[in-house]
């Protein structure tokens, strides 16, 4: 068994209308489907939460100590500013993929730098929806290895 957190984040829930030329035509519901689809039968569990607030975002990842065994989270916005977020990530010391729509790297400059990379497994963006997806492999076969080994 391996428990999951997927943590979306600000105006994410406005996938599909939003920006569509940036973020696509997926919504919020088809991305969370589409990873319960690729978790379904491999005894993982996952718990799949959006929220435009980073105060909760920041109790969502607390209450994932001793529960998850792995967090997948796309900051949003709070990518760029949030030191909130960081600490949160380091405080409870799990395995954390950042995951991004967009390919940050090549928007405005504002959107280059993320507090969140260098205490994240890895950064993958630029796939469209299809970033949270391969974001779940990489944290699933980092958990796998790690309790493995
Ligand atoms: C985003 C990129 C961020 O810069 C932006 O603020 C978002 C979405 C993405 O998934 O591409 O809200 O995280």
């Amino acid at each position: 068994m391996m428990n999951i957190l997927v943590l979306h984040g600000p105006n994410l829930n406005m996938l599909g209308v939003r920006e569509p030329e940036v973020y696509g035509t997926d919504t919020l519901e088809d991305i969370n489907r589409s990873l319960e689809t690729a978790a379904a039968g491999r005894g993982i569990e996952m718990r799949i939460r959006q929220s435009n607030h980073e105060g909760v975002l920041v109790d969502e990842i607390q209450q994932a100590l001793g529960w998850a065994d792995g967090i997948l989270i796309n900051p949003g916005a709070y990518t760029h500013t949030s030191i909130a977020l960081r600490d949160a990530i380091v405080a409870v010391g799990l395995p954390v993929v950042e995951v991004h729509l967009s390919d940050i790297h090549a928007r405005e400059t504002f959107r280059h730098h993320s507090y969140i990379e260098p205490v994240a497994l890895r950064q993958i963006c630029g796939h469209g929806s299809d970033s949270y997806r391969l974001g779940l492999e990489a944290l699933i076969e980092h958990i796998g290895t790690g309790s493995e080994g």
